[in-house]
């Protein structure tokens, strides 16, 4: 059984289909044509953190495609009632494919384990890879293709960061991140993606106006991630200097793309004035979030049965 927990389950040609499935189900969209290709398969959601894009996305697209979904609440007693295996099972007796938003990502591991349906990460704390394949997609989908593509990335080195690092190696486009002192990428992962995409081009520094030159793209996120809000005020401190503002969008080349997963906390690792540029692409970029979305499930349920 396929699942999607991280990049790492996918190919460059697996992407490849599923933005070409995305391509074709945004444009029909667009002509008012919703193609039911999934009448009466279903989709669990299983969300622990709050969600505005990943679950209204899934639920929308699934819709779309002429299935349906359901949020699972409390009383379904995840990790509460019984063991993980034995949820994992029955659930997939139910429904065709679970969609999982968890604050550890052993969680979603665990439930994959035993899972007989796909399952889906839509965010641990180590990975996004939903919110990356959007995000690549966006940037294709403005420069017309990934070639010669650098993406920038101001911030936390967390769960997006990690997933569109891998995202880049799997898809050619150069990747360089600048992180605050201890918040970069561990050691072991840099290993992990140097070992996993040797043309990778890739840098690492602590400097945002390096990071940001020559790049197509510049991308930040929330400087407290979802789980982290004990370490806010420590985060604001050591990441005053990696707000994405005028002067750091200005080292970039003036037609760089920015781009945030959202929701952004504005006046900290954004102003407002980078938000709401021209440059900014983060409404087209959450949009996609649905259409990519699509091309997933269509690439997944297309692999099942009936
Ligand atoms: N970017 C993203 O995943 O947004 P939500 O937390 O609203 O789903
Ligand atoms: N890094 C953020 C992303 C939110 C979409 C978080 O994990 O809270």
């Amino acid at each position: 059984m396929r699942h999607l927990l991280t990049l790492d389950d996918v190919t460059a040609e697996e992407i490849q289909r599923i933005f070409a499935l995305t391509k074709d189900l945004k444009a029909k969209l667009e002509d008012g044509v919703r193609e039911p290709l999934f009448p009466g398969r279903v989709m669990a959601l299983l969300f622990e953190k709050p969600s505005l894009r990943t679950r209204v996305s899934f639920q929308a697209g699934m819709a779309h495609l002429g299935g349906s979904s359901m949020m699972l609440g409390d009383d379904v007693g995840f990790g509460k009632r019984e063991r993980v295996d034995d949820f994992s099972r029955v659930l997939c007796e139910f429904v065709d494919v679970i969609v999982m938003r968890c604050k550890r990502h052993e969680t979603v591991e665990q439930v994959a384990k035993y899972a007989t349906c796909s399952v889906i990460n839509g965010l641990t704390d180590l990975a996004h890879p939903c919110q990356a394949l959007a995000d690549l997609y966006t940037i294709q989908e403005i420069f017309g293709s990934l070639r010669g593509s650098k993406l920038a990335w101001v911030g936390d080195a967390n769960n997006v960061a990690s997933s569109l690092a891998q995202g880049c190696g799997l898809l050619g486009v150069e990747f360089s991140i600048a992180a605050p002192k201890g918040y970069e990428f561990s050691a072991e992962f840099l290993q992990s993606l140097r070992a996993s995409f040797p043309n990778l081009q890739l840098s690492a520094s602590n400097d945002p106006h390096e990071a940001v030159r020559d790049a197509s793209a510049v991308y930040t996120d929330v400087w407290t991630s979802m789980g982290q809000e004990a370490e806010k005020q420590q985060r604001e401190r050591d990441f005053a200097d990696f707000q994405v503002n005028e002067k750091v969008m200005a080292s970039a080349p003036d037609d760089a793309l920015f781009m945030h997963c959202l929701p952004a906390h504005r006046g900290e690792e954004v102003t407002s004035g980078v938000l709401d540029s021209p440059n900014s692409v983060v409404v087209q970029q959450a949009g996609n979030r649905m259409h990519v979305q699509k091309g997933v499930l269509a690439w997944l349920l297309g692999m099942q049965r009936g």
